[in-house]
């Protein structure tokens, strides 16, 4: 496992840009793995930037995003296909076809996790895959459980998720109560992972999944078993390890 020290959020941001530029770069049709939520922002603007410049070009990439919420469209702000949409796709030359987040909108639970294993089966696996880190220790939005899931799955999310993702809603009782979200399994099939973490708040999780036992109880700690891991993260983040 390699680990990235960098100074601030903006470093880090800097240096898993750099990262998935060089995989782009060395593979131009290469499949990403790609999160949402505060940790990949920076990373996707610098992105953005390594683009408008002319550094980079997405016409071959695919992209497949970790998760999405249940209930949710396309056209809702909160969604996760509206994040990416207004965050990175809007803003580089990705076919719309080629980016992929599980189906907010199919109900079916079943259906809807079949379909996107589908779509995994027939794309991936996953070139580079970008995690953040769950306060609880959750990747995607596999929360701490009696045992790691493996393929895409329909989460019930934690009290301390919502608590988390409230943030970013009007009023706490608007935060979808679940989610759909790529399995660990197929997270750990990812020829490269890169774990993304900023924050004093993140400290102790970074470390117990990093060095404590590994448990689906803390799921990140099952990328230790991962041969090929990058942790990138600020001062704050890594002030425990
Ligand atoms: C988002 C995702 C989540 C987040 C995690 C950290 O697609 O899968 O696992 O990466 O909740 O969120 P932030 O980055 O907002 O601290």
């Amino acid at each position: 496992m390699n680990i990235l020290h960098a100074t601030d959020y903006t470093h880090a941001s800097r240096l898993a840009a750099n990262l998935i530029a060089a995989q782009i770069t060395l593979k131009p049709d290469s499949v990403l793995g790609l999160a949402t939520g505060s940790s990949p922002l920076g990373t996707y603007r610098q992105l953005i930037q390594y683009f408008q410049k002319g550094d980079l070009d997405f016409k071959h990439v695919t992209s497949i995003n970790l998760d999405e919420y249940v209930g949710l469209s396309p056209e809702n702000d909160q969604s996760y296909r509206y994040f990416m949409n207004h965050n990175l796709f809007q803003h580089i030359n990705i076919k719309e076809e080629h980016t992929f987040l599980p189906d907010g909108l199919e109900l079916n639970e079943k259906k809807a996790c079949l379909d996107y294993d589908q779509i995994i089966s027939t794309h991936g696996p996953m070139d580079l895959q970008l995690l953040g880190l769950g306060l609880n220790g959750h990747i995607g939005f596999n929360e701490p459980n009696d045992s790691f899931q493996t393929g895409t799955n329909c989460i019930p999310l934690t009290e301390s998720t919502i608590d988390a993702n409230a943030r970013f809603f009007e009023h706490i009782e608007m935060v979808p109560k679940k989610a759909y979200t790529m399995g660990i399994k197929t997270i750990m099939q990812a020829k490269k992972i890169i774990l993304l973490v900023s924050g004093e708040q993140k400290a102790n999780i970074v470390k117990q999944a990093l060095y404590g036992p590994v448990t689906p109880l803390v799921p990140a700690s099952i990328l230790q078993f991962h041969n090929d891991v990058t942790v990138i993260g600020d001062l704050a983040a890594l002030s425990r390890l």
